[in-house]
């Protein structure tokens, strides 16, 4: 795809899962990808496998629930690596439960990660991309986020927040040179699955939500990320403030 070689991306919550999907794409078109999660570990593999690969990774080691800790390493990204030009926004956690069960301490942990980290990070990082002008952000939400999931009820919440958000950057910033865009990934085979099918019931769920499904398959991590490169890629230039679903036609939007 047009534009990306050599463009420095930040991408949250690429140690697992989708996340680690794009951060290998993204080294495989040529841009140097800067993973930032709280699994220091697992960014530290993906990011060695992209090196050995023959791209260019570093692994930060950051929650992106703490503003001043996401700042100091976004500063020291940009001074190892250049200004950031891609922001993917893509870290998040869940777990299933009826929102009557639960208590503010689990919307807490919950609006932390999916809603306060991608704030955070966006308010970082796009400060620099308006100055210089020119930014691309993809924002990875969630089909919950547009049609509610059972389970889901805070996370959904912050997935719809994400697409509202993301809406009015791209309003706000369209004419500083950055363009936002929102993926809506439907039920994905990765760990924060996996933690709602491990009762005595997952297999039966899992089979209902393939059933829903008119690919009749879940989501792979391998799934998300060349649209990802579109969305950051010149190719996508004439797009902003666009919400995709891609979920095997789970959700279709007019
Ligand atoms: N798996 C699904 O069914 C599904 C469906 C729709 C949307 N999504 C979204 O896709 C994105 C990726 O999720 P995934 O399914 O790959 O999950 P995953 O658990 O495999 O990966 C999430 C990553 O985010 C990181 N992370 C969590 N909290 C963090 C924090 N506070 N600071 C920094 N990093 C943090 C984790 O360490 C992990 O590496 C998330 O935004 C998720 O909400 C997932």
């Amino acid at each position: 795809m047009r534009g990306l070689k050599n463009k420095t991306v930040l991408l949250t919550g690429g140690a697992n899962g989708i996340g680690a999907a794009i951060a290998r794409r993204l080294g495989e078109e040529g841009c140097t990808v800067g993973i930032f999660d709280l699994d220091a570990t697992g960014a530290g593999k993906v990011a060695g496998a992209i090196e050995v690969a023959g791209g260019r990774a570093s692994a930060h080691a950051v929650d992106i629930s703490q503003y001043d800790a996401v700042k100091r390493e976004v500063d020291a990204f940009e001074a190892a690596c250049g200004p950031i030009a891609y922001l993917v926004n893509n870290a998040g956690w869940d777990r299933a439960a009826n929102f009557l069960d639960t208590d503010p301490e689990f919307w807490n942990k919950i609006v932390a990660i999916n809603l306060y980290g991608p704030l955070n990070v966006s308010h970082i990082v796009l400060k620099g991309m308006a100055a210089r002008g020119f930014g691309r952000v993809v924002n990875v939400a969630s089909d919950a986020g547009r049609v509610g999931s059972s389970g889901e009820a805070v996370y959904s919440a912050c997935k719809g927040g994400m697409i509202a958000f993301s809406k009015t950057l791209a309003r706000e910033l369209v004419s500083r040179g950055v363009i936002v865009n929102t993926l809506c990934p439907g039920p994905t085979d990765t760990a924060i699955l996996r933690s709602f099918l491990e009762g005595p019931d997952g297999a039966k769920i899992a089979e209902g939500l393939k059933r829903a499904i008119p690919m009749r398959r879940l989501g792979q991590p391998e799934d998300y990320p060349g649209l990802v490169a579109f969305l950051l890629s010149d190719d996508a230039a004439y797009m902003t403030g666009q919400t995709i679903s891609v979920s095997g036609g789970l959700t279709m939007h007019g």
